[in-house]
Order: structure tokens, then C-alpha cells, then sequence
């Protein structure tokens, strides 16, 4: 059972359940009201601005009437009613974690251990929506990324995932790029080249937050695909050394790509970048587009390269890494704002032929989280 106080102030009443004491704050209440005056009813965006509401404003009066609260808003005499159920849901009278480096609850981090368990949709089953779509999405949201299976193998193709979830984002490179690689023995020395483990595009600002790689040929042996959790690669960072993780969140790096003619792309961007309250949210990593590093102090650009070296050095090793095989029809879509992808060395002949695009990781989420809300309104219904 619920009980409510209201503080003699009227600045902000207390809700107390078995559970929890959770305050709220008369100005946080009247924001967030939700009468039609406040917020559409057709597409629930708020109709008033913070001006629009008294500076002075406090709770006049407050009643618990079940699962329902009732607050009279002073000087305004405005009435307004909010579920109990919502209040606990946007609570943010909790104790917040002090630590840098925490991850958001729908976030798991993983290694190799994940060999056997590569998030996996079916093409056909994906392109139907619904439970195997939502299921895909989710695990792509947990794990930063999936893999797609049984598509057909006909060029384009790619964007028939992307539309899956979201919209194509076009760059310079175009709507899609082509990665094809002739393997044989004269030029093994060249091709078969693995690429170490990189974010794509750090250059750009935003970064690309999504990309889709889409097999069309492949009969090279070997040059299999291979991703590493930057999110877990710079945590155990700062397992092994906090002044490693600090330095490398707390200073910017410098990306460029001006490889082609009108193009000089630009971003000054940290490796590990953190919200103000420490939450990890994206990590930018790609040895061949890092630029002049000119925003580490020089006392402190020694141990930013001990940071920097031991970062790819975990990046680097075998246990960090998943590794799968596309063949034609596969494809595998990353979360580049924290799974890092490299292709492995080849060590025979034959041909490989790969589409590759961008998309928005904010697309997929809507997608996925659209699906939720829905599934729940039908269950609630
Ligand atoms: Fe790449």
C-alpha cells in the first residue's frame, strides 16, 4: 500500500510503498502532466513551454485516491492526476552509481564466450516482422550486434535489412559501398592482409551508428568475420589501470579521412566516451583514420600511448573475439558506436564480394521499442 506526505513547502510530496520512498518535486510534476492542455492526446508532445508555467509553482493540496494521485498545482489552481504505476517507472529519486564506465541495463557485455551463441534471425523470418524480428532486435540492442541468415543472393539485398528496422544513411561513399577482393597467390601478400579490429568512420560527427555487411561471393578460404565488444574491451581496460580508462575518456582523439577529392572529413572525439554521469556510450577506434593527437597535455601524452597500446593489445587478442563465416546470402549487422569488426586473413585463392551501409542505431531502437509498446498495449487490451 502506498502512502503519500505532502512537505509543508509544497516543493515536493513523498510517496512511500513497502519498497521505496520516492520524492517528487512540484515543478517535476507540473512538467510532466499529462491533462490534454499539457500534452496532445494524439501524439502525446507537450503543448506548453516551461514558461508557460509559474516559476513560483507548488503543490496546494495532494490526495491518494488507490493507484492514483491527485495534485492541486498552486498558483495555477490547476488539477492533475498521475498513475502510481508511471510515477515509479520515472522515478529519479534513486541512488545514482557513482562509477564511471556503467552500461544501461539492456546492455550485456561479452568475449569469445559468445562463439556459440552468435545472435541469429533468419532472412525470410525477419522480412516477416513480429516475434522473430522483435527477438533479433533485442539481441542486436543486448549485444551490439546479429547475424542474418538464409537471405537471397542478389545484389541490394543489404537494404532489405536495413529496412527491416530503419532507413539507409547515405554518405559520400554513397548509398552503399562495394568490398570485393580478388584472392590469389600473387597478390595473397596484399589482399589476404587481416584488418585489426576497428570502429568504422570515427571521422564523421555523428558516426555512423549502424553498418550492414551483406555476402555475395565467397570462395577465398578463410577471410572470416570477426567482432570484439569495445564496451568490454575498454572495461577491462579499466579493470587492469582506471588512469588507463580516464585518460582515454578524458581527453579527445582527433579522426580524419580526406582520401578522395572534396572530401575532408573531420572529428575531435574521445576513444571511450562517457555521459556527464559516467554511463559508457560509444567507443571510436580505427588505427588507420587517427589523426594528429593535439588535445592530450604534454605531461600526459606518454601514458595516453601506454593507454592507447594496452587498449589494442586487449582489442587484440583471440579471447576477445567472436568469429563467424558469411557466406552468400549472410550478412551482419554492427552497432558501431561499440562493436568493433575485422576481417581475417585468407589463405587460399577465390574471390570474395561483400555490399556494405549505414543506417541509425536510433531507427532500430524505435523499431524494436515500437514493438514493445505495442505487444504491451495488446496485452493490456
Ligand atoms: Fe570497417
Amino acid at each position: 500500500m502506498t502512502s503519500l506526505t505532502l512537505d509543508p513547502s509544497g516543493i515536493f510530496l513523498t510517496l512511500t510503498s513497502p519498497t521505496a520512498t520516492l520524492r517528487f518535486h512540484a515543478i517535476w510534476l507540473r512538467d510532466n502532466a499529462s491533462d490534454p492542455d499539457t500534452r496532445s492526446v494524439d501524439n502525446g508532445q507537450r503543448l506548453i513551454t516551461l514558461r508557460d508555467i509559474p516559476a513560483d509553482t507548488h503543490i496546494e493540496n495532494a490526495d491518494l485516491d488507490g493507484d492514483v494521485l491527485e495534485v492541486t498545482f498552486a498558483p495555477e489552481g490547476k488539477a492533475v492526476t498521475f498513475d502510481i504505476s508511471w510515477l515509479e517507472d520515472n522515478a529519479y529519486d534513486v541512488s545514482h552509481t557513482p562509477m564511471r564506465g556503467w552500461t544501461a541495463s539492456e546492455v550485456d557485455t561479452w568475449d569469445a564466450g559468445l562463439m556459440n551463441n552468435v545472435p541469429l534471425g533468419d532472412f525470410g523470418e525477419l522480412t516477416c516482422g513480429g516475434e522473430a524480428l522483435n527477438d533479433w532486435l533485442g539481441k542486436v540492442t543486448r549485444y551490439g550486434f546479429g547475424k542474418i541468415i538464409n537471405g537471397p543472393v542478389e545484389e541490394g539485398a543489404l537494404f532489405r535489412v536495413v529496412e527491416m528496422f530503419g532507413h539507409v544513411r547515405e554518405t559520400n561513399y554513397g548509398r552503399n559501398f562495394e568490398v570485393r577482393t580478388e584472392v590469389n597467390p600473387t597478390n595473397l601478400a596484399f589482399t589476404g592482409l587481416g584488418l585489426q579490429a576497428h570502429t568504422d568512420n570515427p571521422y564523421r560527427d555523428p558516426v555512423p551508428t549502424i553498418q550492414v555487411l551483406y555476402c555475395l561471393e565467397s570462395s577465398a578460404a578463410g577471410g572470416e568475420n570477426m567482432v570484439v565488444d569495445g564496451f568490454a574491451a575498454v572495461l577491462r581496460l579499466q579493470q587492469e589501470n582506471q588512469e588507463y580508462f580516464d585518460i582515454l575518456a578524458d581527453h579527445c582523439a582527433r579522426f580524419k579521412y580526406a582520401g578522395e577529392a572534396g572530401v575532408c572529413l573531420t572529428s575531435r572525439r574521445p576513444m571511450i566516451e562517457l555521459a556527464p554521469d559516467g554511463e559508457l556510450i560509444g567507443v571510436r577506434f580505427n588505427n588507420r583514420s587517427l589523426s594528429a593527437l593535439t588535445d592530450v597535455p604534454f605531461d600526459k601524452m606518454v601514458i595516453y600511448y601506454e593507454a592507447y597500446r594496452r587498449l589494442a593489445e586487449i582489442i587484440d587478442e583471440e579471447s576477445m573475439e567472436v568469429t563467424f563465416r558469411l557466406d552468400p546470402g549472410e550478412a551482419f549487422v554492427v552497432d558501431n558506436t561499440r562493436v568493433l569488426h575485422a576481417r581475417k586473413g585468407y589463405s587460399g585463392e577465390g574471390s570474395r564480394w561483400l555490399q556494405g551501409c549505414y543506417a541509425d542505431k536510433d531507427g532500430l531502437r524505435s523499431t524494436y521499442n515500437a514493438m514493445h509498446r505495442e505487444a504491451n498495449l495488446e496485452a493490456a487490451e
